[in-house]
């Protein structure tokens, strides 16, 4: 990764203290960008934080006082954020019959009114500032076609792209980019969690739930945050300086269009 791609950026980064959320933080500061590294659990995000010498702030997304507390925080730290990855989620697995409402307010309100609420703090300040910003959202797989076990969830990530193309277009005018990835089978704490549901759902092994995964995609491997976190650099920086409003397919080739 050159280390000028990203030089001068500021970045936030919720969900940072593990995963996918992880490695974009520290492919942002790889690239040159400063990092706040958020996360709802503080310790993670100081783990990480210490790793980039970026800094750690306490952050639950579902939260629009704490996320304007952060960004506050952060900014008096080090500065305008010009960078903002809304990638904290969360997943369950449950059958539609059994799905109950808070299973769905659950998913609902992390994933989709939690990027809702960082995108808006991103623009609000960004606006009367003449902030040319970058966002990327991270949405799933699942933002893409339905997956079973996941109707919830593939709701939460369908709306987090149908926001995102909203918004791209409401703030274009103004210079302002905002995008989706869309990652496929990855391998972090979430997976594990979903690889042992899956497993007693469908009544196989977890074995055969991960050979189930690497079956469905032509690169042959499951994903690893860092293949992730690539593409979200990219997206930030210049080399991708005409998208706006799109959600880039990051699954080895399991789905294709
Ligand atoms: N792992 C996958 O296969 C996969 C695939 C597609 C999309 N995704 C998406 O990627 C993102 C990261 O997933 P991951 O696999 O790294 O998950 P993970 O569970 O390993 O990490 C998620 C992080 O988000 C944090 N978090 C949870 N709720 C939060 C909240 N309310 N506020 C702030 N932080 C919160 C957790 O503390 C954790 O550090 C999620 O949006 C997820 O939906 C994951």
């Amino acid at each position: 990764m050159p280390v000028t791609l990203l030089e001068g950026r500021r970045a936030l980064v919720t969900g940072a203290g593990t995963g996918i959320g992880a490695a974009i933080a520290i492919a942002l500061a790889a690239a040159g960008a400063r990092v706040a590294v958020t996360d709802l659990d503080e310790v993670a995000a100081n783990r990480v934080a210490a790793e980039i010498g970026g800094l750690a702030f306490a952050l639950d997304v579902t939260d629009a006082a704490a996320t304007a507390a952060a960004f506050d925080a952060a900014e008096k730290s080090m500065g305008q954020i010009d960078l903002v990855c809304a990638n904290a989620g969360v997943s369950t697995m449950q059958r539609v019959q059994d799905l109950t409402e808070q299973e769905w307010d659950f998913n609902m309100t992390v994933n989709a009114k939690g990027v809702f609420l960082t995108n808006r703090e991103a623009i609000r300040r960004w606006l009367p500032r003449g902030t040319q910003g970058t966002i990327v959202n991270t949405a799933s797989l699942a933002a893409k076609v339905g997956a079973p076990l996941l109707a919830h969830y593939s709701a939460s990530k369908f709306a987090v792209v149908g926001f995102t193309q909203a918004l791209a277009r409401e703030v274009a005018p103004v210079g302002i980019r905002a995008n989706c990835v869309c990652p496929g089978f990855v391998r972090t704490s979430m997976q594990d969690r979903e690889v042992q549901w899956e497993a007693r759902l469908r009544g196989i092994t977890p074995d055969q739930v991960v050979a189930d995964y690497v079956a469905q995609t032509p690169l042959g491997r499951l994903e690893e945050p860092e293949d992730v976190a690539g593409v979200v650099v990219f997206l930030h920086s210049d080399l991708a300086r005409f998208m706006t409003g799109q959600a880039v397919n990051v699954t080895g080739g399991v789905y294709m269009t």
